[in-house]
């Protein structure tokens, strides 16, 4: 594909082939998934994959608008989305729109994401209705690990009724999609059937309109923990630590640099 779709066409898309989102931090990632995945994120899970965070609650807006200006570079053929990161928009919808307006305009991103449902979803209205295209999160929202006192499953049991509510709340709020973190699979094909707009799925269903993973965890480079819901389709972190020890070796050895890597005195037509 050699044009990103909009935030329309991803909500148009809703009950067609899944939508495939990813995440991604830097500019060489981004060029790998351009044009292959439909949604790119720069999630605030950059916090904790890159920067070593203990949860997302410590990432900042410049830390979004740094790795979302990396990841524009590499990007023009998928659609891009940053996250708003803890304490840029809960205050209220002003607070919100002037923060997401400066991710948009520094990073220029398509879209923001923001977590949260029913109680959210007067601030979704308000950011849409100025031009910023909002996608909701809901289910586990990570910035709020401490009021849900850990990563846990949500919307078991009775409390599938109000993950259904928050979901239809930023639907009719305008979100052109919606996240569903950590819920149950039958849930989420629930609302996946009861809500007009695609659901991406992380720990959900693949009943889901669409699914998302965190780029280092399918890469199999972030390797601190492994949530039940992440698949590694390679695992490039142990590649990497033996090619570091391999690398360590050969110095240690002197068998690197090797004739190859080094230049004689006069190389005639030698330019580099
Ligand atoms: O920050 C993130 O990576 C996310 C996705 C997992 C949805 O919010
Ligand atoms: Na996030």
């Amino acid at each position: 594909r050699q044009t990103a779709p909009t935030p329309a066409a991803i909500r148009a898309a809703k009950g067609g082939t899944p939508l495939v989102a990813l995440t991604a931090y830097t500019t060489p990632t981004a060029r790998m998934m351009d044009g292959v995945v439909d949604i790119v994120l720069v999630g605030d899970s950059v916090g904790m994959v890159l920067h070593g965070l203990p949860s997302t609650l410590g990432v900042t807006m410049e830390m979004m608008i740094l790795h979302g200006q990396a990841v524009r570079r590499g990007l023009g053929a998928s659609l891009m989305v940053v996250d708003m990161p803890f304490g840029s928009y809960e205050a209220g919808p002003e607070t919100a729109f002037a923060n997401a307006a400066r991710l948009m305009s520094e990073t220029g991103s398509e879209a923001v994401k923001l977590e949260g449902g029913r109680h959210m979803a007067d601030t979704i209205r308000f950011l849409v209705a100025r031009g910023v295209p909002v996608m909701a999160h809901v289910g586990l929202t990570p910035q709020s690990v401490h009021a849900l006192g850990g990563y846990k499953v949500q919307g078991r049991g009775a409390a599938g009724e109000a993950l259904i509510a928050d979901a239809q709340a930023v639907a009719e709020a305008g979100a052109f999609a919606v996240v569903l973190e950590k819920v149950p699979a039958a849930l989420a094909d629930r609302v996946t059937s009861e809500v007009p707009i695609p659901t991406i799925g992380i720990g959900a269903s693949a009943g889901c309109d669409g699914q998302v993973l965190v780029v280092d965890d399918m890469l199999g480079l972030f390797t601190e923990f492994r949530p039940k819901f992440v698949k590694r389709f390679a695992t490039l972190g142990e590649r990497a630590e033996a090619a570091i020890a391999a690398y360590a070796g050969e110095v240690r050895a002197r068998t690197f640099p090797a004739e190859e890597h080094t230049f004689a005195d006069t190389a005639p037509g030698e330019t580099t």
